[in-house]
């Protein structure tokens, strides 16, 4: 059908058809997608809101390789003598599998997947860093890039792979982690896709979660009418009167929470750990990472039954431990006992493997040893050592490309 061109003489920002109907076949229309003319888009950057939008004509849109996805995390490191070895990308591959199949999604086979990351990593060569400077942070994704309007599949997939030269994931750097165990919002449920790297289990734990009392303003102010007409007059209704008060109060306490957390987030916590939906009284994991908790000659970390990420850093850690001669348990880890334990560290790719030197519950900081003679340093040196090839790697685990 015949659309009026975007530009009308005397109507800049009229859209209209010429025509009364498009053309297409009403009696039949189903929940396919038959796009109409016309996209609204509006952008804004993270410091600001949203203004003036525009229409344009539906077509693809640009989008940053780094905005979506189900996604992977693995590195290239440089060695001493010049090489540049990837860890255990097959791994990767098939986590990405697992997650596709979990999302409904095809998934490149290990020997592409692997390949790709081999030629992301020849092509970049000159952006991985100097030994001890960093390492080369590849990112390989799988989207569903084609058009979808009920759910269900995409009618189209993108795999794509791009890299980063990074260093420490923490502003901390080396240093040990202050943790804020969250109590109200949870990671994710049994049953979810919580075990998958879905972007969706990134997004929602990048920042503190709002408070409850937050949430509550929320519910307040949306059913608030500001004003009760009465017989011609602006009035409050006792009703609305009592919303106002529980309002402003609620208002109230919101910024003093907001403002506890973002003084608690100045004041240096690291990230936030997870509780198990279901009790609130398990250990699950970090926002970005894995977690450990040593007593004695026991290294403990929450199984993975679904809900928990099955990091490829964990994974390695637990064998590196159990050569070294710890007993390694996956179990549930109660608060308490994480709380009791004598030393705690994270592991993850972008994170590696870090010292925790605090953890704070309920309001109460509990102080963890950390230092150059702790279990973490011992299991990092190793990891760190066989990745940049200080250590003869007797596993099979680097790749050299
Ligand atoms: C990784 O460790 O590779 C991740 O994807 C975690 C993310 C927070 C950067």
């Amino acid at each position: 059908s015949h659309v009026a061109s975007l530009q009308q003489p005397g109507k800049p920002s009229v859209f209209s058809s010429d025509d009364e109907y498009a053309d297409l076949d009403w009696d039949n229309l189903g929940f396919s997608i038959k796009p109409a003319d016309y996209m609204y888009t509006m952008k804004c950057s993270k410091h600001e809101n949203f203004k003036q939008g525009q229409l344009s004509r539906y077509a693809n849109i640009e989008l940053s390789p780094s905005a979506a996805g189900v996604y992977e995390g693995t590195k290239a490191y440089r060695t001493e003598d010049g090489r540049i070895l990837l860890f255990r990308p097959d791994l990767n591959a098939s986590r990405m599998k697992i997650g596709a199949e979990r999302m409904c999604m095809p998934s490149p086979s290990v020997d592409q997947f692997v390949d790709a990351v081999k030629q992301i990593a020849l092509a970049n060569k000159r952006w991985v860093p100097p030994p001890g400077k960093g390492t080369l942070y590849i990112r390989p994704l799988l989207i569903g890039s084609g058009p979808v309007l009920g759910l269900g599949p995409a009618p189209e997939y993108t795999f794509l792979a791009y890299a980063s030269p990074v260093g420490n994931y923490f502003k901390e750097g080396s240093a040990p982690l202050n943790l804020y165990i969250e109590e109200e919002f949870v990671r994710a449920a049994p049953g979810g896709a919580g075990g998958v790297k879905a972007m969706s289990n990134y997004a929602p734990v990048s920042e503190f979660s709002p408070t409850l009392v937050e949430k509550l303003v929320v519910v307040v102010i949306s059913s608030t009418p500001e004003f009760h007409q009465e017989s011609g007059k602006l009035k409050l209704s006792h009703g609305l009167r009592f919303l106002r008060i529980l309002y402003v109060f609620t208002r109230y306490l919101c910024l003093q929470v907001l403002k506890a957390l973002i003084r608690a987030k100045s004041r240096g916590f690291s990230d936030v750990l997870y509780l198990d939906s279901v009790n609130r009284k398990n250990v699950e994991e970090v926002s970005s990472c894995n977690i450990f908790v040593v007593k004695g000659n026991v290294i403990s970390t929450p199984a993975t039954n679904g809900t928990i990420l099955e990091g490829i850093t964990r994974r390695s850690v637990i064998e590196i431990a159990r050569d070294y001669g710890y007993q390694v348990e996956e179990r549930v880890i109660p608060v308490d006992e994480l709380i009791n334990a004598d030393q705690v560290f994270c592991t993850g790719t972008a994170v590696v493997v870090a010292p925790v030197g605090s953890i704070t519950y309920q309001n109460k900081r509990v102080e963890f040893k950390t230092g150059s003679r702790s279990v973490y340093q011992e299991l990092y040196s190793t990891l760190v050592g066989i990745q940049t090839g200080v250590i003869e790697d007797k596993k099979g685990w680097t790749v050299e490309v």
